[in-house]
């Protein structure tokens, strides 16, 4: 949440900061602002609302400066409003500040500088970190080169809470701090310019070389050079890492939103997961796990733990886990595992899905594993994010840079990763090979499959202009189909803000029947031959009281039952999620773009949720 920007090098500053902003903002859009050193003074432009709104503002094309910060909000202390929009400045605009996280004891900071003369213009948390450094600059009554890195660095060292900060300082015109906590922070290294951002993406058309910080490094950026320093001040030593997704991955490329880009991409993303990781006759490798048959054989359970869409990968990963491990897997919210006191040891795996690797909840409930001594596995997208530098291992999807904020390819991507993760376990244990080989053809054959069911577009688009108009959205499934359910109902409501259920078909009658009502729509999904007939039932009862029914089948059904059949292809049970949610992508998005909404940007949403 919060995206921020950086710039040093030898071209005008305020262009490539907006630009880079407006890449971001899918991490918040309330504010925005910059913030550029001219001629040894600090300017500062911001104001409430989109970041395009920054070209309104007078004298913004005069900026001139080849150093700058900038930052697009999201909301957490202080409302929307110009003077809580970044960047924030000290009583004597000696410095400027781009904060993302929260400054969990900011009020006892506040007072402490309060006390000391300090005076606070906004509501934000963030305002005591200018303010902060300054008192610690003040004292300070050296003037060497090291000066304003010992500030910000005493500043730093007061901070409880979360942090990716960028400050630059108007006596040190040559030179931009940053430093992160448990908030995430890239370095791009460019030719006598570096960049710095919240994601790799907004600046992949500048550089694919990239350093990476870990929690309480600082940085200082001159125009030709990156030093590292560890929260003590001592020099460390850094390498660049070369990120192999493409500037283009994150354009639209003709499309007409992101969204709609990453459901297109889902054949390629899955192609990318697999990978070379098994063929017809090898076994599945992983080249980043040496789990021994022994290890899990020893096991006792193994967890899933995640947040949203991720958690709903995690529900398809437990069943292929269980079926074929035969190890108990359980699958939980972050945010409500890590204060349920888990039952968690060292006879637990404990895997952690998370695409931007970012979530706080989700390395905070992974921080906590460990502490346990269980083994950690990190699932992300991003290499190099928070949660793969926590983990004991980690795997990636390879869907490449997921834009909108509403999660499709990563989703795809997860479950297919972690069915693959299932078969290599299952492997070492020796299960059924009979059942595992035909699980691994099978998903050879899924991103042809994708293919065909992307085809199937049309039909959709025709259904959702019949239910744009609705209140309610009801999802119903069994087994399998019920977790695609859950992501296909949190699909709708984040990106057409129609409220929408999920139910298990067979919970209907114990209760959410009551709301349905003459004209209601409801989705369901049946792909298992086993529960096809029980799920048709259960239709049945909805269209009695008068229901529209949508439905996504592989299977022989009555088609005339129904309003509209999406005839998805048929595929084994363990990856039919990956086909089967398609449809419900692009339900929502078809709802939401009638009702003429941003798709990519859904109100009150961040892509990543770096705060808990
Ligand atoms: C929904 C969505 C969210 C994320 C969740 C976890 O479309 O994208 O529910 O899945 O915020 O994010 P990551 O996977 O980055 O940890």
């Amino acid at each position: 949440m919060c995206g921020i920007v950086g710039y040093i090098g030898n071209q005008k500053a305020s262009p490539i900061l907006i630009n880079g902003l407006i890449r971001l903002e899918y991490r918040g859009y309330d504010s925005a602002g910059i913030s550029t050193i001219e001629n040894n003074e600090l300017s500062l432009m911001k104001d409430k609302g989109r970041v395009k709104n920054l070209y309104n503002i007078e004298g913004i094309d005069n900026l001139v400066g080849t150093i700058g910060i900038a930052h697009t909000r999201w909301a957490t202390h202080g409302k929307p409003a110009k003077e809580n929009s970044h960047p924030h400045m000290d009583n004597s605009k000696t410095f400027s500040v781009v904060h993302n996280g929260i400054i969990e004891n900011y009020n006892e900071l506040r007072k402490f500088l309060t006390d000391n003369g300090y005076t606070f213009y906004s509501q934000t948390d963030t305002e005591v970190i200018p303010n902060l450094v300054h008192y610690y600059y003040h004292k300070d009554n050296h003037t060497d080169e090291l000066k304003f890195l010992r500030a910000v660095k005493n500043a730093c060292s007061n901070l409880k809470g979360s942090y990716a900060i960028e400050i630059i300082c108007k006596d040190y015109p040559n030179n931009m701090i940053v430093t992160r906590k448990d908030s995430p922070l890239v370095i791009g290294k460019g030719e006598e310019e570096n960049y710095i951002s919240s994601d790799i993406p907004a600046i992949l058309s500048f550089t694919r070389n990239f350093y990476l910080l870990d929690d309480f490094d600082l940085a200082v950026l001159t125009r030709d050079a990156v030093s590292f320093y560890d929260k003590d001040l001592n020099a460390i030593p850094k390498n660049t890492e070369m990120i192999e997704w493409n500037a283009s991955s994150a354009e639209k490329d003709g499309y007409e939103d992101f969204m709609l880009k990453e459901i297109y991409e889902q054949p390629t993303a899955i192609r990318e997961t697999i990978g070379a990781k098994f063929n017809e006759t090898t076994k599945c490798e992983f080249d980043e796990l040496q789990y021994t048959k022994d290890y899990l054989a020893s096991l006792n359970k193994i967890y899933i733990v995640a947040c949203g869409t991720a958690m709903y990968a995690g529900l398809v990963g437990k069943n292929a886990i269980e079926k074929l491990c035969k190890i108990p897997c359980e699958v939980d919210v972050a945010s409500e595992f890590r204060y349920r006191n888990p039952l968690v040891d060292e006879k637990t795996l404990c895997i952690f899905i998370s695409q931007s690797g970012e979530t706080a909840d989700t390395i905070a409930a992974l921080k906590l594993c460990k502490e346990k001594g269980a083994k950690t596995l990190a699932i992300s997208n991003v290499i190099g994010s928070s949660i793969t530098r926590e983990a004991d291992d980690s795997i990636y999807t390879h869907a490449g840079p997921e834009i909108a904020v509403a999660s499709t390819k990563a989703y795809t991507s997860q479950v297919m990763l972690i069915t693959i993760l299932a078969i290599y376990f299952a492997e070492k244990l020796e299960m059924d090979s009979n059942t595992i080989n035909l699980l691994k053809k099978d998903i050879m054959e899924l991103p042809k499959k994708l293919e065909e069911t992307l085809k199937l577009s049309e039909s959709i688009q025709e259904f959702s202009k019949k239910c744009y108009q609705e209140k309610d959205i009801f999802f119903l499934g069994r087994g399998i189909d019920e977790t695609v359910a859950r992501e296909g109902s949190l699909k709708l409501k984040e990106i057409s803000y129609i409220h929408s259920e999920s139910y298990p078909a067979g919970e209907l009658k114990h209760g959410p029947i009551a709301l349905i009502e003459n004209d209601i729509t409801v989705v369901s999904i049946m792909t298992d031959c086993n529960l096809v007939e029980k799920t048709v039932s259960n239709i049945q009862e909805v269209i009695t009281r008068g229901a529209k029914t949508l439905v996504i089948t592989n299977q022989n059904v009555d088609e005339n039952m129904f309003d509209m059949v999406i005839k998805i292809p048929d595929t084994n049970p363990f990856i039919s999620p990956i086909l089967s949610i398609v449809p419900l992508q692009l339900f929502a998005y078809y709802i939401s773009k009638e009702k003429g909404l941003d798709v990519d940007k859904p109100r009150n949403l961040a892509k990543s949720v770096t705060v808990e």
